[in-house]
């Protein structure tokens, strides 16, 4: 049995920086409120001529070089983001396109904050099974673009940045190193306390004036709800990985979570009794990247020394679907 390791992994963001003073501009809300509810003080957006895939591109070409590979060993491609560059194909084959790989298969995957973690478990099984040897997982993410950034919407705008993450992944033969374990879930009963409503294919016409001129189309949360929720479940399915691996939370150099909110961060340290430099945060920088969280956070882990060879790393996400998912690493 082989086990599957990330060789490379590589970030990338807009230039254009965010701070909660801009916001201010733009609607009713504070520096204070942001810092103290969210952790956040920036956050990166898109500029007119950035793409989704040339974020996700960029973020590739430093995976690649990290693990010392070209765009031609790639034999398959996982895309995890919320949207892609147009309504239909995924993100995947456009991104295909740019690295100029024709033919090689690309795999889209929609579970928002969960789903780099999702693709990191699909990979692993390809890898596994001999199916392939050089996998290529990206966690992309614009969400600037789809934002009410009136004060109608300010619970929600404020917390989401744009950024891009990619991971090169292949096999190893030696049992104890890789990836040990990962575990997924999902729970739909609660699809809309964190969702864009519209468009929607059960509207006909899909879209249409009057759609655009409600707040349908914005993204949309409860709140206090998914908070509630996210401090259950990130602590749970930690415990469930490390259990699996038969491993205990003293074992652990590393966590990291998805950077939704600091205090939801500091609440899951806290419930784990792990010190803060134990759990990964950047979300002061970064805001909420959805699918691309986890994979940023580890390439800054990485280039700062806090993860190295044979450190017990665990990967955990939570949001919307619900998702979470957890994933344990030794490097
Ligand atoms: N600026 C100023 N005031 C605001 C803002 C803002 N940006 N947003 C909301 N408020 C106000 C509200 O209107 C409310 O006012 P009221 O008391 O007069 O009604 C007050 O602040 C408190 O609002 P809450 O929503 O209760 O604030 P809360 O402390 O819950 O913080 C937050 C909101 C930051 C969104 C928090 O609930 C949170 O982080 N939730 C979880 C986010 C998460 O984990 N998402 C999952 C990942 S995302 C994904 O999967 C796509």
């Amino acid at each position: 049995m082989r086990n599957s390791r990330i060789t490379g992994i590589g970030r990338h963001v807009p230039d254009r920086v965010i701070t909660n003073f801009d916001l201010e501009k733009m609607m009713d809300t504070s520096d204070e409120w942001i810092r103290e509810r969210t952790g956040i003080q920036t956050r990166h957006w898109v500029r007119e001529g950035d793409t989704l895939s040339g974020l996700a591109y960029n973020a590739t070409m430093k995976a690649l070089d990290m693990a010392g590979k070209k765009p031609g060993e790639i034999q398959f491609i996982i895309f995890a983001s919320l949207a892609s560059d147009h309504e239909f194909p995924g993100g995947g084959c456009f991104l295909q396109k740019k690295l100029g790989i024709p033919g090689v298969p690309a795999m889209d995957i929609r579970n928002a904050c969960s789903g780099f973690v999702y693709g990191l478990s699909v990979a692993d099984q390809f890898i596994k099974t001999g199916m392939y040897d050089t996998i290529l997982l990206v966690g992309a993410e614009i969400q600037s673009t789809s934002l009410d950034l009136t004060t109608r919407g300010r619970d929600v705008s404020v917390i989401f940045g744009d950024g891009a993450g990619a991971a090169v992944i292949t096999p190893t033969e030696k049992e104890e190193k890789g990836v040990l374990t990962t575990h997924l879930h999902a729970d739909g009963t609660f699809a809309d306390k964190l969702w864009a409503d519209a468009p929607s294919v059960n509207d006909n016409p899909r879209i249409s004036k009057a759609l655009v001129e409600t707040d349908r189309i914005y993204p949309k949360m409860e709140g206090r709800f998914v908070f509630k929720h996210a401090v259950t479940r990130f602590p749970e399915v930690i415990h469930e990985a490390l259990a699996a691996a038969g491993y205990t939370k003293d074992d652990l150099d590393l966590v990291i979570p998805h950077q939704a909110n600091r205090r939801i961060t500091e609440a899951v340290a806290h419930q784990l009794q792990l010190g803060m430099d134990k759990v990964y945060s950047n979300i002061e920088r970064y805001g909420n990247t959805t699918a691309a969280s986890i994979p940023i956070a580890i390439s800054e882990a990485v280039e700062q020394g806090l993860i190295k060879e044979n450190s017990l790393v665990c990967l955990a996400s939570f949001g919307a679907g619900f998702t979470w998912a957890s994933a344990l690493i030794r490097w």
